[in-house]
């Protein structure tokens, strides 16, 4: 009996937290801050200006402000790196963000070309 009862807790517990999830979800959809995403996500290895860190320099990150650089990688290629990484160097974040999310990411990355 007391068993059940926690269990019963429980599971209202995990429905509340799911329903608050997907609405959370819904609201940040709405409203992507891409600057907080770079911040969060990114900035261990890319910095603020796009520049690599420390950590990005020692795994041969590309400087992604710079302009030749820019000029040479797409779009598409962009979202595929974020989407994908590359093992071993970069996670791969296409079950955390959503194609929203990247694509706002993307937007962030050119920022850095722009002087
Ligand atoms: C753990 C360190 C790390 C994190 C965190 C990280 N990256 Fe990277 N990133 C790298 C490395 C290293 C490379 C170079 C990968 C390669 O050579 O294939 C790279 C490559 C890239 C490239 C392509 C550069 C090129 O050479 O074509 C882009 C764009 C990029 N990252 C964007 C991001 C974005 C946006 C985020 C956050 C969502 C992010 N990265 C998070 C390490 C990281």
């Amino acid at each position: 009996m007391f068993k059940a009862g926690i269990f019963a807790v429980t599971s209202v517990a995990v429905v509340a937290g799911i329903v608050t999830f997907f609405s959370g979800a819904h609201i940040s959809r709405a409203d992507i801050d891409a600057g907080k995403l770079y911040a969060t996500h990114c900035v261990t290895c890319h910095d603020a200006n796009g520049k690599p860190t420390d950590i990005g320099a020692a795994l041969e990150s590309s400087d992604l402000s710079d302009a030749a650089w820019q000029a040479k990688a797409t779009d598409e290629q962009i979202i595929k790196q974020i989407n994908d990484g590359t093992p071993e160097k970069m996670e791969a974040f296409k079950e955390k963000l959503s194609p929203d999310e990247v694509n706002a990411l993307v937007t962030v990355v050119r920022s850095f070309g722009k002087k």
